[in-house]
């Protein structure tokens, strides 16, 4: 037996078989960059961004067999061995009757809320990600957010404040039976700070759905972080394999809506599942009509073997255990530079409380924007506001300050390494001691829907 000893160094658990150039710019560039962009970091160009954590969707680093797998695509119209891989990948881990494979999520979900949504429909989920809140009210139906009093305190440390309102749930299919087509949980819940919910309130969850009769689905995006935060944090899950916590979790669903872009490593794809026969056939009916055939969606075979092999690699104990560790250490090191972030950080991001850290800027002034804004000009980095510019605008047009306003800063899969963290956390540090001097925003333009993405914004008292 070897003989073991302990470090606390968080190791990659992979070394560097080819890199990508990262190219450095001045203050002053980026001053100029960020103003043409009117101050939306969407409109930026990526090779003006030293440290990208706009986003873990798809930007990842695939893994040299995800590579290799890729050679294997077959793009066969129908029936492609690569489906079958895809099949037999997705299967393994959430064993539903019907897969069907779409280009990325959102495409999931506006086929499924087709199917089942619509006007005096009710959806509730802990938190809806804003694109499948759209997609929710898109077909005339409302999105109902259920989360826990937890996950609401963005400094309380409880280790699941992803879980959903239980008491509240029983509540909404009580006083509304007959308008809740599907209950939906994501997991982990992004757009509260990326939280896990536990198995317990998932089971919980199952027990009300099936006491009025309404399907469970799981938003199941960052699922192996999920697994992992419940191998870690509840009680009598810790020797088990992270793979076995998935098929729970897959057991207490009836379908799901999936990002591949997430912890399926891969850089696009997704898919829905579920056990109804007859709402799959009406899914697979308009899956024809704007993602392609059933054996392939809106994806190339290639595509689904990068994704078949990813579900093999995003389940590795050693993988998770550097993933989730590597959060944490970005995490910890603004908790002691005296930066409030939502306790303890999330799996795949840090959300800096920028209403916390901007006090003197009012939520309709934007602070989560006016944050974001200062780390890329002070050190390059771009990450994405999620508070009253994101949330704020309701579908009847008027504006209110959004529950919280968070500063994500997502980390992409395998991608960046611990100096360029060492980075991130110097340069939140110069932002949060000048914080006094950062001022707030006005929208000067915006679209009708998900404004975020392209509104443009004049700094106020500039
Ligand atoms: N659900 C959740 C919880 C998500 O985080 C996302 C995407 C989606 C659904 C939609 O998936 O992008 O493949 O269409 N989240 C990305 C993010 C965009 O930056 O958090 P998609």
């Amino acid at each position: 037996m070897m003989n073991h000893v302990a470090f606390d160094t968080i190791i990659e658990p992979f070394r560097i078989h080819s890199v990508e150039p990262l190219r450095l710019t001045t203050p002053e560039e980026r001053q100029e960059r960020i103003v043409a962009a009117d101050y939306n970091l969407f409109a930026l160009h990526s090779d003006d961004v030293l440290i990208d954590l706009l986003t873990d969707s798809g930007t990842g680093a695939m893994s040299r067999d995800q590579w290799a797998a890729i050679q294997h695509g077959d793009e066969s119209y129908a029936g492609s061995p690569s489906w079958f891989r895809f099949l037999d990948a997705v299967q393994e881990l959430f064993p539903f009757r019907h897969i069907i494979p779409t280009h990325q999520g959102r495409a999931a979900e506006k086929i499924l809320f087709t199917a089942i949504g619509g006007p005096g429909k009710i959806v509730p989920n802990n938190t809806h990600f804003d694109t499948t809140r759209a997609n929710v009210e898109f077909t005339g139906a409302e999105a109902v957010d259920l989360l826990s009093p937890e996950g609401h305190d963005p400094a309380l440390r409880h280790p699941f404040k992803g879980n959903m309102d239980v008491g509240k749930l029983e509540e909404l299919l009580r006083t509304h039976e007959g308008s809740v087509p599907v209950v939906f949980v994501t997991i982990t819940n992004n757009s509260g700070g990326g939280q896990p919910v536990s198995l317990a309130n998932l089971r919980a969850v199952r027990a009300v759905c099936d006491r009025y009769g309404i399907p469970l689905f799981l938003d199941a995006c960052r699922f192996a972080e999920n697994a992992w935060f419940i191998r870690e944090r509840e009680p009598g899950q810790q020797d088990r394999d992270v793979r076995d916590i998935v098929r729970d979790m897959a057991a207490l669903a009836d379908g799901m809506t999936m990002s591949a872009k997430k912890d399926g490593l891969a850089n696009i794809g997704g898919w829905l599942a579920m056990n109804d026969d007859d709402l799959a056939a009406r899914c697979r009916n308009l899956l024809i009509l704007t993602e392609g055939f059933p054996t392939y969606g809106g994806l190339a075979g290639r595509d689904l073997e990068a994704i078949a092999q990813g579900l093999h690699e995003v389940v590795e104990h050693d993988y998770l255990r550097y993933r989730i560790r590597s959060t944490a250490y970005l995490g910890e090191a603004l908790i002691r530079l005296g930066i409030p972030i939502v306790e303890p950080p999330g799996g795949h991001a840090v959300y800096i409380d920028a209403r916390g850290l901007l006090p003197h800027i009012q939520p309709l002034e934007y602070p989560g924007q006016a944050l974001a804004v200062a780390l890329y000009a002070t050190g390059g980095i771009r990450s994405c506001e999620i508070g009253t510019v994101m949330f704020g605008r309701r579908p009847d047009g008027t504006e209110h300050p959004a529950d919280m306003d968070l500063v994500r800063l997502a980390i992409p899969r395998r991608t960046y390494t611990q100096s360029h963290i060492d980075y991130v956390i110097a340069v939140c540090a110069e932002v949060a001691a000048h914080a006094q001097d950062l001022s707030g925003y006005r929208i000067v333009n915006e679209p009708p829907a998900l404004r975020h993405f392209t509104a443009r914004f004049e700094r106020l008292g500039a």
